[in-house]
């Protein structure tokens, strides 16, 4: 097992649970943070043995945003330069799914990067919000547009021009999060999801999510004849022929990831 800094890899029985672990500062995602995550979710993506990701942080925030101090003082040029969201690219190219366990604070780039998992699972004490506009900028990693497809125009642009937090159960009425549960509950709740999805055939679960977040970029037209391509790829599936054999001998399926 890689040993990195800033962040905590476990795994085993298909599912792996990556945790940000700068908890002194909220776990403000730097520059060396970001990159020990982006390596190690690539890593886990490549793992066969590996079938879900379960992303989180502690009790106090899953993440408050990116790190102030690291850009107080930079020029845009230097921004610019740095690309700093070019990480942030590489975790939307995880192919596995992604679930957020998100407890406390999830802001700015916290709250985007939980926004980038597949599903996010919030304990009663999570407050979701893009307050960048009280520090004189807006969301750089995806949060105007991901927040707005989630939640729709009218909270998403309140959220983005006061900096309001909303609060978990406001998050899932408004469609932002899949379950909101007790405190203490939070990671295990994430994991009891997590082994529904592992228990899936692996490959139909890939498509799945490449075909669900098609919708994000793509006209209706183009997102159903992608949706169709992944659909008649997986009958060239060892897994589709014994879940449909499974299926009419009614028994469980066994599957193999192929
Ligand atoms: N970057 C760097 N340090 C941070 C941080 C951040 N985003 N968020 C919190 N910290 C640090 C604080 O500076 C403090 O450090 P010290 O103990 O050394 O002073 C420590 O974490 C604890 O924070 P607070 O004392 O502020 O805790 P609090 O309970 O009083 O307040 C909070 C909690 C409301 C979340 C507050 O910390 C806060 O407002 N944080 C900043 C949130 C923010 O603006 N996020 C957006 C960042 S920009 C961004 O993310 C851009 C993008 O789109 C990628």
């Amino acid at each position: 097992m890689v040993a990195y800094e800033h962040i905590l890899v476990e795994q085993g029985d298909g599912i792996a649970v990556v945790r940000l672990n700068r908890p002194k500062v909220l776990n403000a995602l730097s520059t060396p943070l970001m990159t020990e995550l982006v390596e190690a979710l690539e890593a886990l993506d490549a793992d066969d043995t590996v079938r879900c990701i379960v992303l989180t942080g502690n009790e106090r925030a899953f993440a408050a945003g990116a790190d102030i101090g690291e850009m107080a003082d930079v020029s845009a040029v230097e921004m610019l330069k740095r690309n700093q969201f070019a990480r942030w690219e590489r975790i939307r190219k995880v192919r596995k799914p992604l679930i957020a366990a998100v407890s406390g604070y999830a802001l700015g780039g916290g709250c985007e990067l939980a926004m980038m998992c597949d599903m996010i699972v919030a304990s009663e004490s999570a407050r979701f919000g893009q307050p960048e506009i009280l520090i004189g900028i807006i969301p750089g990693a995806g949060g105007t547009q991901r927040l707005t497809r989630a939640v729709g125009k009218a909270l998403a642009m309140e959220m983005v021009l006061t900096g309001r937090q909303i609060t978990a159960r406001e998050a899932f009425a408004a469609g932002l999060v899949n379950r909101v549960v007790p405190n203490e509950l939070c990671l295990e709740s994430a994991m009891h999801l997590a082994k529904e999805v592992a228990a899936r055939p692996p490959l139909a679960v890939m498509m799945g999510k490449d075909a669900v977040l098609k919708t994000y970029d793509m006209t209706l037209e183009a997102g159903l004849d992608a949706e169709r391509k992944n659909f008649f790829l997986l009958f060239s599936t060892e897994d589709m022929r014994e879940g449909m054999a499974a299926f009419l001998e009614k028994r469980p399926p066994q599957w193999k990831g192929k």
